[in-house]
């Protein structure tokens, strides 16, 4: 099994583009279900969760067309189509793989009328349910039965009629889910306490651009006219903004400066303003965003929170990063209930955290030095990078196949702005 290493101690100093959002990806692409004519999404980023999610979108009649990369674009192009579809099941071994996998369930019963999807199960981050995913549809006039593991979605005459339905909990996935089911529907959807983060507002401009009507777009209350047919189109993918982040991270915890080549500041505004708490500079140009370093690291207090608070995806690469700053620092995370596997790595580098319930604090330590570590997530993965970045010694990070599912070409990216890290294989 592969793993990532690095000999730490080196300061960042360079530019690093910014791929397209992996969440965003996962989002766009089940759009391909809703119409047969050819959707073609472009900067897909390389990663193992997009390769899976077009696999999954094979298996029920999706064409997938990876085409050469025209002049002046980055990322991928790939053109989806589904002019038949074979299957309207999600089965387990895929959704078991990829939890984003349940994104098919709303745009299939749209199309199809009828769609059955396994239940995830458990997931490294926590409990993870999709009961609020089945309930909107319900409140949309679709039959949920789940049997043997498996939730089947339909609609009693071949279309659901579309209804009301108010998020008791902010849900990116369910929010999804409600979109693409409710813009076939026959009538109106209306959407309370709907989530609004940039790869939801990515997601409505792509099906807007596939002719759906919805109104709201950017506030948590969306309203949705079902149309009767939509077409295809061709769609860029919004950048990543928690890569943005990320690497801003690497600039801060390294001493360094990174132009984020491509980030949109708008779409990141709670991680900046952490990051110049911290005592980074944050400059804005018309290419992205600067961070660099200047002076000590200050510690901060922060609590994840939906769109627009601090982004829960967020928490474990700015943990590594406070390890290192003069003081403590207080971090709570509200959204998901077992979000620091990181922590245990962490301490094992030489970190000093102590954790009680969803609170952290990190009390800020002079160095910390490079260890074998792994991670069962993928930032959680990604703060164990960050720390081996900064660490005094070598750092060799496990399992790396977390990485691989939303870190683009990591180890060139960040080989590029000076740090020493390449992928090695156990053989
Ligand atoms: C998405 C992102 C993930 C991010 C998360 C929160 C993708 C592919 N993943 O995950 O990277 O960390 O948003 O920003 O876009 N919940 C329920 N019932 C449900 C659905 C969710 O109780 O039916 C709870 C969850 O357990 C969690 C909270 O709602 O506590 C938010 O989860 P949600 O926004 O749905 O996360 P995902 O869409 O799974």
């Amino acid at each position: 099994m592969d793993s990532i290493w690095i000999k730490g101690g080196a300061t960042l100093k360079g530019e690093i583009p910014i791929s397209g959002a992996k969440n965003a990806a996962l989002a766009l692409m089940p759009c391909a279900l809703l119409t047969g004519e050819k959707l073609t999404l472009k900067n897909l980023p390389r990663l193992a969760d997009v390769d899976t999610f077009a696999h999954l979108l094979n298996q029920l009649g999706v064409s997938t067309h990876v085409a050469g990369v025209k002049k002046g674009e980055i990322g991928r192009r790939m053109t989806l189509q589904a002019d038949e579809i074979v299957s309207t099941t999600a089965p387990y071994d895929m959704v078991r793989k990829m939890r984003a996998s349940v994104l098919v369930l709303g745009p299939m019963l749209a199309r199809m009328g009828e769609a059955t999807v396994s239940l995830p199960g458990g997931c490294a981050i926590g409990d993870r349910p999709i009961d609020l995913h089945l309930k909107a549809l319900e409140c949309m006039g679709a039959e949920i039965e789940l049997t043997a593991g498996y939730v089947k979605a339909s609609a009693p005459k071949g279309r659901i009629p579309g209804g009301d339905f108010s998020f008791p909990v902010v849900s990116v996935g369910a929010t999804e889910n409600a979109v693409m089911a409710a813009v076939l529907a026959k009538g109106r959807t209306q959407l309370f306490n709907a989530a609004r983060e940039p790869e939801i507002v990515d997601l409505c401009n792509l099906l807007v651009a596939m002719g759906a009507k919805i109104k709201g777009v950017g506030s948590s209350h969306l309203t949705i006219d079902g149309v009767e047919g939509l077409n295809g189109c061709e769609y860029e993918v919004m950048p990543d903004r928690i890569e943005a982040g990320s690497y801003a991270c690497a600039a801060g915890i390294t001493g360094g400066s990174i132009n984020l080549i491509g980030a949109r500041p708008e779409d990141m505004q709670a991680t900046l303003n952490a990051l110049a708490q911290c005592g980074l500079m944050v400059e804005f140009h018309n290419r992205g965003i600067k961070v660099s370093a200047d002076g000590a690291l200050k510690p901060l207090a922060l609590s994840t929170s939906p769109f627009p608070g601090f982004a829960t995806d967020m928490q474990a690469q700015f943990m590594a990063m406070l390890c290192l700053a003069q003081g403590d620092s207080f971090l709570e995370e509200t959204i998901f209930e077992n979000r620091y596997m990181h922590v245990p790595e962490l301490r094992r580098m030489g970190a000093d955290i102590d954790i009680h319930g969803r609170s952290a604090i990190v009390h800020g330590v002079e160095k910390l030095t490079g260890a074998s570590v792994m991670a069962t997530d993928l930032r959680a993965s990604m703060s164990l990078v960050l720390a081996g970045l900064a660490a005094e010694g070598e750092t060799e990070v496990l399992r790396v196949y977390h990485l691989d599912r939303g870190y683009e070409r990591l180890e060139e990216k960040l080989s590029a702005v000076g740090a020493t890290i390449e992928r090695r294989s156990s053989g």
